[in-house]
């Protein structure tokens, strides 16, 4: 599809990474932006960033919403019509995603159920409401954003990722089969499903935020406790550490997430604008999404095995942590 100047765009998740570099690069295109996220401050600074690079007469406007409760959606996509004074959108991405929600067998079942909730019903509550809008467009995409963990349920071997996991799924699963669906009954809508590989993002120190309201360095002791009980779990060497070391650790591991990706967020934006252009429904983004989807096509069987994950880990240019990997 054209991406053109004029159109309207709703991103959700937009405070931060791969949705604020959405909302930047179609801005510079003169797209009319309707933001939201949880984190307001985020918010107000993607505006910032993307009123600099819009021609004079881009409209972004920005909104308080959490993704996982369908009311706030709806009053949001009420607030979009009223502050662009229309009734359709071009572009919908449904971006907004947190980690967390690791073991389904002894994790929390709040902590679960909030991941899940962000991840798929975030989603679903997106489309449920905009989907209107996209069809009284003359063409219209929708973009679901799942992950690589929407084929490959895994962080490796050691490290339980069911909520997540689930959910981008769910993602993934739904998305491919609107298809069909938007074929028959809406065919001006288009759809696609990304799934990206690692990005330099903050979605680990923002996962804590929106679970506990915490960052790594000031994790109350239970939540240590937890995450001490993981690392070693996993096999890390953290045992003995103090429970400042462990918040450390953590924030550490927080940075690197973000700061040694092999993909960055402007990257991601990119590769995700030009897979709507060129009217692809299954967006990977990433050499590292590109190789594990030809690794798990080519060995299904073996996808959850220890040997997998080491050739998985061998052969990235740079050693991989999962976005769902956090405090
Ligand atoms: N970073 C990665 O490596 C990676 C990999 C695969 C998939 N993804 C997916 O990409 C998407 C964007 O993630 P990102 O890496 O840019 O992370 P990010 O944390 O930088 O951005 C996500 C934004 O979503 C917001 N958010 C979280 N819960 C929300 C809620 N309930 N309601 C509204 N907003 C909410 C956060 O405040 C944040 O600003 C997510 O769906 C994520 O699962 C990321």
């Amino acid at each position: 599809m054209q991406i053109q100047q004029g159109q309207i765009a709703v991103i959700t998740g937009a405070g931060s990474g791969i949705g604020r570099a959405l909302a930047q690069q179609l801005a510079a295109q003169g797209v009319h932006l309707g933001l939201c996220d949880l984190d307001t401050a985020g918010l107000a600074q993607t505006r910032e960033q993307c009123l600099e690079k819009a021609p004079a007469g881009t409209r972004v406007s920005i909104h308080r919403v959490d993704v996982a409760v369908e009311d706030e959606m709806l009053d949001f996509r009420d607030a979009v019509a009223r502050a662009h004074g229309t009734d359709r959108i071009a572009l919908l991405f449904n971006n907004a995603g947190i980690g967390g929600g690791g073991s389904f067998v002894d994790g929390d079942r709040a902590e679960w159920e909030r991941t899940f909730g962000v991840c798929w019903q975030g989603v679903y509550n997106g489309c449920r409401a905009f989907l209107p809008m996209l069809m009284a467009s003359p063409a219209a995409f929708l973009v679901n954003v799942s992950s690589v963990n929407g084929f490959w349920a895994s962080l490796g071997p050691g490290v339980p990722h069911t909520a997540y996991s689930a959910a981008k799924f769910a993602v993934k699963g739904f998305t491919e089969a609107l298809i069909t669906d938007l074929r028959l009954s809406a065919p001006q809508v288009r759809c696609a499903v990304v799934m990206p590989g690692h990005i330099g993002t903050g979605i680990s120190i923002n996962t804590g935020r929106v679970l506990s309201g915490t960052e790594p360095l000031t994790l109350p002791a239970e939540r240590v406790a937890q995450a001490r009980a993981r690392l070693v779990r996993a096999g890390a060497p953290v045992a003995a550490l103090s429970d400042d070391q462990i918040r450390q650790l953590l924030h550490q591991r927080a940075l690197e997430f973000r700061d040694k990706a092999p993909t960055s967020a402007d990257e991601a934006a990119r590769i995700i604008l030009a897979g709507v252009r060129e009217d692809r429904w299954r967006i990977l983004v990433g050499e590292d999404a590109h190789r594990l989807d030809a690794m798990v096509r080519a060995e299904p069987e073996q996808a959850y095995e220890d040997a997998f994950a080491a050739a998985w880990r061998s052969a990235a240019t740079t050693p991989r942590q999962s976005d769902g990997d956090r405090a």
